[in-house]
């Protein structure tokens, strides 16, 4: 099964957009690298529509202690609803304990379209 979620031009870096997948509602984000990535559409804590938060960075540990550098900018997915953050790069693995993670739908870019397929 294979589905035209958007198109190319739809997005830039660092957006994101609702979409469906079959009977599913996913969100399809494009990351700082270009590169488009869908999730389901629904936060694994509570079931918040994840196409409701926001695209951002996030604070990253330096080698000082208590020192932190916001990197990653359009890399992460948070929450509308409590914040919990998932990296968009590294197939929605939650940052703070990455065993979670949301689900992820693999994605082809054809010609001026974006497809999710299983
Ligand atoms: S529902 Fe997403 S963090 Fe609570």
């Amino acid at each position: 099964m294979e589905e035209v979620v958007c198109s190319k031009e739809d997005l830039n870096p660092g957006e994101m957009m609702e979409s469906t997948f079959g009977r599913h509602s996913i969100v399809v984000c494009r990351a700082s690298d270009g590169h488009y990535y869908a999730f389901l559409n629904r936060c694994i804590h509570q079931g918040a529509p994840l196409s409701k938060g926001k695209i951002c960075g996030a604070p990253e540990p330096t080698d000082t202690l208590g020192e932190y550098n916001f990197d990653r900018e359009g890399d992460i997915l948070r929450c509308p609803w409590h914040g919990r953050e998932f990296d968009i790069r590294n197939e929605g693995r939650m940052l703070a304990n990455e065993k979670f993670k949301i689900k992820n739908f693999n994605v082809m870019e054809k010609n001026e379209q974006v497809i999710v397929y299983k």
